[in-house]
Formats: C-alpha cells, sequence, structure tokens
C-alpha cells in the first residue's frame, strides 16, 4: 500500500517565507505532522507526496521564492481571499469549533458568515485535491479547520481513499449541540465522508460515535459507522513526539551550556512551563495555584523559581490578546505581593524558545507543570519527558489533557482545583531522586515506544485496510 501516493491537507504549510530589505527567506517549521509525514516508509511509491495547505505568503512571494523550498514534497498552497480567510480562520475555526471542542461555550462567538467562509476555504482546498488527485492516491486530512472536506472530496470522487485526524478533542455531544442543527450535521457528515477517522483517545471516539448516532441516527458496529452505503472506520491513535530528537539533545553543546547557565542563575528549586498563548491552556489557574502554594509554603520563598514561557499565538483574535493582558497583570501581582529585594517568584517571557534554550529549560527544572484546563493531547509533557536522560525531574499534568491517559505516572491535578495543585506542587518539590527515577522510566519507555513514527504508520496501515476492505466486496 505504501506505493500509493499521499496526499496531505493541513491548514499549515510546514514553512513560511520573511522578507527583509526585500530578500526572502524560507523558514520550514519543525512540527510533529511534518516528522511523522516524512517518518513515513514512502520509497516504494515513485512520485512526491504532495502536501496542500492554505498559504500565508502572497501568490507573487510565492512564484519568486518557490525554488527555496527543496523538499521531499510537492508543495500546493491555497491562496484564499483575505476576508475568507478571517472568517474561516480566526471565525469560524478558531471562534467557534476552538472553544467548543475545548469546553468554552462561552467564548464562541458564533456567526452564519463565519459558517459561510469555513464552507468556502473547504471548497477552495477541495478543488486544489480534486485538481491532483488520481485514483491510487491516499488523501489523509488534518484537524478542525477542514471537517468538512472528507465529504466534498467523495462527492466528486466516490472512490477516493480518504482518512482523516483531529488534533483536538472531540467534545460530548452536550457540547455539540449548542451549535445550530444545520451547522452541526454538516460539520458531521462532512466528517463521515472519510473511510477512517482518528482521535487521540478513546474518549473522544465515544464521543464521536455517541454524537452521530444522536444527531443522525446511524449505528456503529465495532466503531465503523454505517453512513451511506459504506463503513466509515473510527480508532483512537495517540499522536507521539520524535523521540529521539528530544532524547538525544540532552549533551548538545549549546544546550550544556544553557543549563549551565540556568543552573547557576537559579540555585534553588525550578518550575517551568510552556504554552501557546491560549485560555485553554490554564495559565491564570496555573498562577492561582503557584499564589496558593506561595501562601500556604513560605518555606520556599527564596528557594524557588517558576520560569512562565508563553509563546505568541493567534493574536488578532480578542480573547487571545486579552488574556495576554491578563496573564501579565497576574505575574506582575505575584510578584509584587512575594517579591523580596534580592528574589522573585515568577520570571516570564512572551516569546517563542529556541531548540537549545527549549531543551535546557526541560532538563534544568525540577518540576514541568503542564495543567491546561483542556488538551487533544499535549506534547510538551512528552517532549519533557523524552528529554530527561538523567531521569530526573517531576511532571505535574493536568488530568484534562489526552496525554494523562497514558502518562499514569505523573502527578495528576484537576488544573481548576488550585488547592490540588498547589498540594501536589509540594509533593513534587519534595519528591525524593528515586522516586522520580522510577516514575520518569516508565514514562520514557511509553513516549519512547509509541512514537510519532509509530502514530503515522499505524494510521497509515489502518487507512491501506479500508482501501483493501472496500477492494474485496467489490470482487465480491
Ligand atoms: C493546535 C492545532 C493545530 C494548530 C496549532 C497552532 O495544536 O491542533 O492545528 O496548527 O494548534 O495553532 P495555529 O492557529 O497557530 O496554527
Amino acid at each position: 500500500m505504501k506505493n500509493n501516493r499521499l496526499i496531505i491537507i493541513s491548514y499549515r504549510l510546514p514553512f513560511s517565507f520573511k522578507t527583509e530589505n526585500k530578500t526572502t527567506t524560507l523558514k520550514p517549521s519543525a512540527g510533529g505532522l511534518v516528522t511523522a509525514v516524512k517518518s513515513l516508509d514512502l520509497s516504494a511509491s515513485s512520485q512526491k507526496p504532495i502536501w496542500i495547505g492554505c498559504a500565508d505568503f502572497t501568490q507573487s512571494v510565492w512564484e519568486k521564492s518557490k525554488h527555496l523550498v527543496n523538499d521531499d514534497f510537492e508543495y500546493v498552497p491555497v491562496f484564499l481571499d483575505k476576508a475568507v480567510n478571517k472568517g474561516f480562520y480566526n471565525g469560524f475555526s478558531n471562534s467557534v469549533l476552538w472553544p467548543l471542542f475545548h469546553y468554552f461555550p462561552g467564548f464562541v462567538d458564533y456567526h452564519d458568515e463565519y459558517l459561510t467562509a469555513y464552507q468556502a476555504a473547504n471548497q477552495a482546498v477541495c478543488e486544489k485535491v480534486i485538481e491532483h488527485l488520481k485514483p491510487t492516491d491516499m488523501v489523509w486530512v488534518h484537524d478542525y479547520h477542514f471537517l468538512a472536506l472528507p465529504q466534498l472530496i467523495r462527492e466528486r470522487e466516490p472512490e477516493a481513499t480518504i482518512g482523516f485526524f483531529l488534533h483536538i478533542p472531540f467534545p460530548s455531544n452536550e457540547l455539540l449541540r449548542l451549535l445550530p442543527r444545520r451547522c452541526r450535521d454538516y460539520l458531521l457528515e462532512g466528517l463521515l465522508g472519510a473511510d477512517l477517522i482518528g482521535f487521540h483517545t478513546n474518549d473522544y471516539l465515544i464521543h464521536f460515535l455517541q454524537s452521530v448516532s444522536l444527531n443522525l441516527g446511524l449505528s456503529h458496529n465495532l466503531a465503523k459507522v454505517l453512513y451511506q452505503d459504506r463503513g466509515v472506520q473510527c480508532q483512537a491513535f495517540p499522536i507521539g513526539i520524535n523521540y529521539g530528537l528530544y532524547h538525544d539533545a540532552y549533551a548538545q553543546p549549546d544546550v550544556v551550556s544553557e543549563r549551565d547557565e540556568l543552573k547557576k542563575s537559579y540555585p534553588g528549586k525550578i518550575i517551568f512551563s510552556v504554552d501557546r498563548l491560549d485560555y485553554t491552556k490554564g495559565v491564570m489557574q496555573r498562577l492561582d495555584a503557584l499564589e496558593a502554594f506561595l501562601q500556604s509554603h513560605p518555606e520556599w520563598k527564596g528557594n524557588l523559581v517558576f520560569i512562565l514561557v508563553v509563546v505568541p499565538s493567534r493574536d488578532e483574535i480578542q480573547t487571545y490578546w486579552e488574556r495576554k493582558q491578563m496573564i501579565e497583570q497576574a505575574v506582575g501581582r505575584i510578584n509584587g505581593k512575594f517579591a523580596t529585594l534580592t528574589w522573585v517568584p515568577i520570571v516570564y517571557r512572551y516569546a517563542s524558545l529556541a531548540f537549545p534554550q527549549l531543551i535546557a529549560l526541560y532538563t534544568a527544572c525540577d518540576v514541568a507543570m503542564i495543567t491546561p484546563l483542556r488538551d487533544g493531547m499535549n506534547l510538551v509533557a512528552k517532549e519533557f519527558i523524552a528529554t530527561r536522560q538523567d531521569q530526573q525531574g517531576v511532571l505535574l499534568l493536568s488530568e484534562l489533557t489526552g496525554a494523562a491517559n497514558e502518562l499514569g505516572d505523573a502527578l495528576l491535578v484537576n488544573p481548576l482545583d488550585e488547592y490540588e495543585v498547589a498540594d501536589q506542587l509540594n509533593v513534587a518539590l519534595m519528591m525524593p531522586p528515586e522516586e522520580q527515577q522510577r516514575r520518569m522510566a516508565v514514562m520514557q519507555r511509553r513516549v519512547e515506544q509509541y512514537d510519532v513514527k509509530q502514530w503515522a504508520n499505524d494510521f497509515f496501515d489502518a487507512l491501506a485496510a479500508t482501501r483493501q476492505g472496500k477492494r474485496k466486496n467489490h470482487v465480491r
């Protein structure tokens, strides 16, 4: 099956361009999806895989600079109309689907125009897929931006092989039903155009099966939904990371010198967190917990630092830039309350980190405090685990992340309960090295075994199996 050409579709292409002083340079992004797809053994196929995504550059930049993109893929950028992209990305994707699927119904800002833009963007991407699609291709659609796309492709090419993977949670139907009926049916039917639908966890899978049953009256047998005379296989595939990349970075010279510098600057305990700026990440609640902790454990004052890194994200959306202000106020208030003339409890950075700095922080810290209010998986937790060649450090992890299903040896907490988080933070800081080592070893085995390569291969094999199944039915 791996001699079939792969067509990947995701909102972002794995690169962008930067133009400075009239010179354009390529900025590759080292996201998980790129690693995953590159790790698939597609060598049997004589054709390059195709990657279709929405361009964050203009057509003229692309024409002038596409020669810079020298890769194993053929890239196909889709140039959406500016207003369509706004309604599609800022609007329906990130102001409706994102908050709703992460259990923030109060943050949903639904407008019919957003849905119209979402439909237009999915249609535009569908046209590009159809332009390239051959009968033997395998199509793999990614994430909540393209819930409608599988069915759009199916209507044009009924025999196509289509897989879909959702990188965020699929919520309970109690959330989904808040959308207008026509909207939720459109999304569910859109997804059912696929042959295989993948989720991170069994909970998300069960929510989806319940939603198709409650909204569309469709039954399923062993997670195969019967829809328009086809079987749609639904399955959990928890995404992993490139374990080797993170594990091997521990001893890199630039990482070692950054780590030494950190340890010299912060001789006490180091608590670390890094997240994209997003209300789902629970940064405000984390700060509340830290405040409760400093209040109830004054013995730690002067003996620890919390390094809080927030990575800029989606800053055109009000709920995002408002969050930045809230976080900065809270950091200022807590530092003002507890700092002395020679010590501050929180070191805050609003920036994306270079890889060596990130690894230095993962490997210098005593506690990684990863407490989202909701997260489809959370790869930061897995990256932290992978980096710790020394098998030291404690993972304090929200039980409301997909990763918590796999990382039972973390200290699991309810991120909304600031007193529980504060108590567990103390447990983490006091944990003996032998216990840290025992827990870390178990989690490392899991993260190493089920890495991103395994994830991509499992999905791809399952998609290939749906195709073989269809063929057999044909022969009969
Ligand atoms: C989540 C989504 C991805 C998205 C990423 C960054 O992980 O599942 O699809 O690319 O956030 O968000 P952005 O809006 O910057 O692409």
